[in-house]
This record gives C-alpha cells, structure tokens and sequence, in this order.
C-alpha cells in the first residue's frame, strides 16, 4: 500500500504529459501550488457569485469593551471592599446599565449571589490583576460579558448567560430575516426557513445569512433576531449575546451561555452569539454553548473560538442551529467552532437534520489550519466561485456530514481541496462545477461525491488525485457527469458490494495497483476495472 518510491519522479512526469495531453493542464489554477488569485481573476458574468471576502487577515484580539466611568464595588455594585484588594458581593445585584471594572484586585462573587443587567447589549466588563471568583449557584447576565483576570474561577452551577440579549449586530451584515416568514436569524450558521419560494426547493431557501466569517477566531458579533410572521408584532427570538473569558489559569465547572433566543410557533430562533475564551489552562467540566434559539424555523448557531494552551477538560462546547417546528427536518445551520491551539475548524450539528448551510469562506494560508471537522448533520458550503478548501492535515466528514463546493445551477467553475488526508464517512460531498482534489489519501466509508460538471464542457475534467491511497467501502461511490480523472502512485481499492466510480469518460492513471472487489464497479468507456496504467 506504500507509495512505489522508485515510480514516483516517472510518475510524476508521465502524468504532466498525460495531463497535457488531455488538456487538464492549462484550464486548472495550477493543481496546488500554482499563483492561484491571478489565474481565479478570470472575468466572469456571474460577477456577484465570484465575489470574495478578501479581507486581510485577522486582527489580533478584539477591541476591549469602550472605556467609561469605572465602576465601584460599594456604590455600583453594593458590595464589600475595593477592586484595588477584593470586592466581595453577598446579594443579588440587578444593574441598570453597563458597568465596567478595572483594578489591581479581585472580584468574588458569593455563592447563591447575582449581578445581572437584562437589557439587550448590556455590559459587564472586568479586567482585574487578581482574581475572579463565581461561587456556586452564582447567575451573571447581560448582553455583554467580559471577564478579564489572572485566573478565573466559575464554580459548578454558576450560570453565565448572554442569551438572547443581543445588541445590534454588525453593519451592512443580513443576519436578520427580511419578510414575515418566520424565519431564523443567522450568525455562524445561516438561520432555517420554513418557507420555500415556487420553483426553488428547501435546499435554496434560508432566512438569516450568516456573517462574521472572518472573526472567526476572536469572534466579537452579537447573534441577530429572528423574523416575525407578523408586520404589526414581533415574534422573532433576540439573538444571542458576547462572551469572553481571559486569564491565565480558567476553572470551568460551570454553564455559559450565548444562545439565541427562543420563538413561539409565530417566529423564528435568534442566532447564536460569539463566545471567546483564551487561556492559559483550562479546567473542569463546564458547558459553553452559543447555539441557535427554537422557534418556527430555527436560528443558525453563532461562533466560539477557544485559545487554550493547556486543556484539562471535558468541557461540552455547542454551536448547532436551533429547532424549527414548523419544518422540523430544517434545523438552523451549525455555527462555527474554532479551536485556536491546534487551529481546527469544528462544524457540528448535533444530529439536528437541517437543509440549511453553513458558509465556508476563504481559508488562511498562513498559516493554513490543520484541520477542519464537519459532523453529525452539519450542512456546509463553499459558496463562491474559484475557491479553495486547503487544510494541512485532515478534512473530515462524518454522521451525516454534506459538503457542497459552489451553487446548484451554477456549474461553471473550478474548486480545488487540499489535504493530507480527505476522510468520509456517512457522508456527502457534491460539487457543482470542477473539483481539483489533490490529499495523500482518500477514505471513503458509506459516502458519495458527486460531481455535477453541468451539461456543457465549459467546465474543464475534474482530477482526484491521491498520491498513496483510495478506498471506497461500503456502497461508497463516486459519480461524475462529466470527465473524470483519477491519479494516484499508490493504490486504489474498490472494496466490495455498490462500491463505484463512475463518469462519462473516466481517466485512472499511474496507479502502482488497482483492486476492483466483488460488487465494485469501476464504469466508464475508457477503462474496465482492471489493473491500469493508461
Ligand atoms: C485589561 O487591561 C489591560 C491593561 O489595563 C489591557 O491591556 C487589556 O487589553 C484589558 N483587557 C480587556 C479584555 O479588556
Ligand atoms: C495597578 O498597579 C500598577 C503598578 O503596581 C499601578 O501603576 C496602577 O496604577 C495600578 N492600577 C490601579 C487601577 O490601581
Ligand atoms: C487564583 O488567584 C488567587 C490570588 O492570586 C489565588 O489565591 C488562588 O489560589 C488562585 N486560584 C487558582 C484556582 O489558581
Ligand atoms: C470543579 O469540578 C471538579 C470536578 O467535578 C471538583 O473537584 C471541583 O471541586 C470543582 N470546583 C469548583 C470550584 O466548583
Ligand atoms: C439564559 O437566558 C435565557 C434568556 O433569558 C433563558 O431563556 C434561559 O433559560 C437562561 N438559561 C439558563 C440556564 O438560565
Ligand atoms: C450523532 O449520531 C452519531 C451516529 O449515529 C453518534 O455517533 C453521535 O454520538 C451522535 N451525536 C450526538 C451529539 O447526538
Ligand atoms: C482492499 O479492500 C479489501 C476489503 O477491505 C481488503 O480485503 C483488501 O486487502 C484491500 N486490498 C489491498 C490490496 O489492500
Ligand atoms: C468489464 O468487461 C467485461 C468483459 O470484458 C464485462 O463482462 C464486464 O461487465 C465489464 N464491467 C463493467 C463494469 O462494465
């Protein structure tokens, strides 16, 4: 199953001239390493669908919350002491608008206690020197809330919540449903709909869109409302809030929450909201959630990015999209999950059914990620055209899992996936247009790609190449309706029963072996499922 080492340098220039050849050469964006922004600014007349996000990288961490008069433990917060020693509350504090608190000291906040500000886009901002303690049974609540300490400790059922009391989201962004469908707001995710337009079906119609893309890593937006099914009352969820949590060492026993707010059956979920957490350690068994709120069509979830050096946890952390009753098999798209250490992109829908995307967008090159994750029933999307997916390690996909590269109707461009390792299981990639794979190795277990080339031949031949491995078990199948090429130095393996790769016309080239099992089919005029070498 190794790659033959001696083939590869023949290998390599055999498949140049076979590529040549066949004119795969000079329509792809260099397979992989090419100068792809020039070859991608090809005009093009579906100009909105090749719009980019090119915005320069990410900025470090995010803006503290706007300077104003700091607050004090007696009068502000009816506690004990100063926050240049330690202010200690014993009661339960209802605020009425945002207090922000600086010192050199600690702020503990009692067991059973309470500091809460129920306003949307209220704020509770502490950047201290000391410590932060929330003792057991302790409730913080507000729109916005930052916590800023050397270390920080949220005791078991402590409750930190910023769900549904978003403030505005940002400018020029459309998280927030138009119409009076009902419909969920969007964020990490793209709010459900329940209603689909003549002539399109669920899959094209989605209330929120999601926004955010590129804060993905210091997320700092508030979720958006959902709609309402009424012009005179508004029944849509609020969206959920921010929260961040920075010190050196983190206790996290406790729940904190950015979820968007729940609807009745009158209007859609909120969005989830933005949860950062850096940190030196993190301890503990918390739950950290910024999902979307229930309604008739559900939210999207929002974004959580985790920058901890050293974990000790089992922290559950959620970013799915939120229920809809009245389509109950469209959920809220999943929100984004960014794991900053290993700079892993996690898309986890929890098993809620949805035909609701989440939108991939550009990826980093540098430094690229390692991984990127997409499970149990996330929907994702590589909406714009002449994109590419590039990770360093693994792209996985499983339980359910679809992956789509561009839009249903459009097949006119290219995409190109870069990985180590490609890993499917139970699970969908369709692509419409061209796809340029290029990984070590391609597993594929009970799943499908399906390639949509659109009838004409504008769209160039699709190339998967795998230098070391292809296996398809399990009725795995890849199908193309156009030109397909499949490349390799290793081996390819059609395990068994329903296990195909099919297309028009099908190109296996260089592979050192080729199995076809029982079952298998290998269909295409230009090759019959034996060992080939073109
Ligand atoms: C806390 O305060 C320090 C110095 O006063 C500042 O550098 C830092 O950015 C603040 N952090 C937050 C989260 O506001
Ligand atoms: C915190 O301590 C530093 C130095 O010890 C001092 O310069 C600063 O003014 C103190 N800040 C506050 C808010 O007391
Ligand atoms: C947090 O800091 C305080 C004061 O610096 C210290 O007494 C306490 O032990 C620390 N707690 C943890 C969990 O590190
Ligand atoms: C946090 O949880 C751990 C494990 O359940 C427990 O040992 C520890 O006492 C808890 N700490 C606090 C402050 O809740
Ligand atoms: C958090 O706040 C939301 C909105 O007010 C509320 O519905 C929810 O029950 C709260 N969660 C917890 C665990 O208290
Ligand atoms: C989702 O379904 C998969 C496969 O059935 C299962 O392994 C996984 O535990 C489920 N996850 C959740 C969060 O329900
Ligand atoms: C191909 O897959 C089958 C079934 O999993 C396995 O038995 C066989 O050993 C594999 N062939 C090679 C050459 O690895
Ligand atoms: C491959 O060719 C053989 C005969 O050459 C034929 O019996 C078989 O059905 C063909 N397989 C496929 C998948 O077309």
């Amino acid at each position: 199953m190794a790659p033959h080492p001696r083939l590869a340098p023949q290998a390599r220039l055999l498949s140049l001239v076979l590529a040549v050849a066949l004119g795969l050469g000079s329509a792809a964006p260099g397979l992989g390493h090419g100068p792809e922004a020039s070859d991608r600014a090809e005009p093009d007349p579906y100009s909105i669908l090749t719009w980019h996000d090119y915005s320069p990288p990410s900025p470090p961490p995010p803006p503290p919350p706007p300077a104003a008069p700091a607050a004090t433990c007696a009068e502000d917060l009816h506690g004990k002491g100063d926050f240049s020693t330690t202010c200690e509350l014993s009661e339960e504090v209802q605020l009425d608008g945002d207090v922000y608190i600086t010192g050199n000291g600690s702020l503990v906040l009692n067991s059973g206690t309470a500091l809460t500000c129920e306003k949307p886009g209220c704020v509770i901002s502490a950047n201290l020197s000391g410590e932060v303690r929330l003792g057991r049974g302790v409730r913080v609540v507000a729109g916005w809330v930052s916590l800023a300490a050397a270390n920080i400790t949220i005791a078991d059922t402590v409750i930190v919540n910023t769900s549904g009391l978003a403030g505005d989201p940002p400018d020029r962004t459309s998280g927030v449903p138009t119409g009076t469908h009902g419909d969920g707001g969007g964020h990490g995710g793209r709010g459900a709909s329940c209603y689909v337009k003549d002539g399109q079906s669920q899959e094209d119609s989605w209330g929120g869109d999601a926004y955010a893309w590129s804060d993905l890593e210091h997320p700092f937006s508030y979720g958006s409302k959902g709609g309402s099914t009424s012009v005179e009352k508004d029944y849509g969820g609020v969206g959920g809030g921010i929260l961040w949590l920075f010190a050196d060492d983190l206790l996290m026993n406790g729940t904190v929450l950015a979820d968007g707010g729940d609807s009745s059956d009158k209007g859609g979920g909120g969005s989830g909201g933005s949860i950062y957490i850096k940190a030196e350690t993190m301890h503990g068994a918390g739950k950290i959630s910024a999902s979307g709120g229930n309604g008739l069509a559900g939210g999207g979830g929002g974004r959580v990015s985790i920058n901890v050096f050293s974990r000790h946890d089992d922290t559950q952390i959620f970013v799915h999209g939120g229920m809809s009753s009245g389509c109950p098999d469209n959920a809220g798209a999943a929100g984004t999950l960014y794991d900053a250490v290993p700079k892993s992109l996690d898309v986890n829908n929890n098993n809620m059914s949805t035909q609701t995307d989440t939108l991939l967008l550009d990826f980093p090159n540098q430094p690229l990620w390692t991984n990127v994750n997409i499970r149990n029933h996330a929907k994702v999307v590589v909406p714009l055209l002449w994109s590419r997916v590039q990770v360093q390690g693994q792209l996985s996909l499983k339980s359910g899992a679809v992956l789509t590269f561009g839009l249903t109707g459009y097949p006119y461009s290219e995409f190109e996936l870069m990985a180590e390792e490609l890993l499917m299981s139970d699970s969908t990639i369709k692509v419409f247009g061209a796809l340029r794979m290029s990984v070590k190795m391609l597993l594929m277990w009970n799943s499908r790609m399906l390639i949509n080339g659109g009838g004409d031949s504008v769209v160039a031949t699709s190339l998967l190449d795998a230098s070391n491995l292809i296996v398809l078990k399990e009725s795995s199948v890849i199908h193309s309706t156009a030109n397909l090429g499949v490349r390799g130095q290793g081996l390819l393996n059609l395990s068994g029963d329903g296990d195909i790769i099919e297309a028009p016309r099908l190109i296996l080239s260089l592979f050192y072996s080729i199995r076809v099992g029982p079952g298998s089919i290998l269909r295409g005029p230009l090759v019959n499922g034996s060992n080939g070498d073109v």
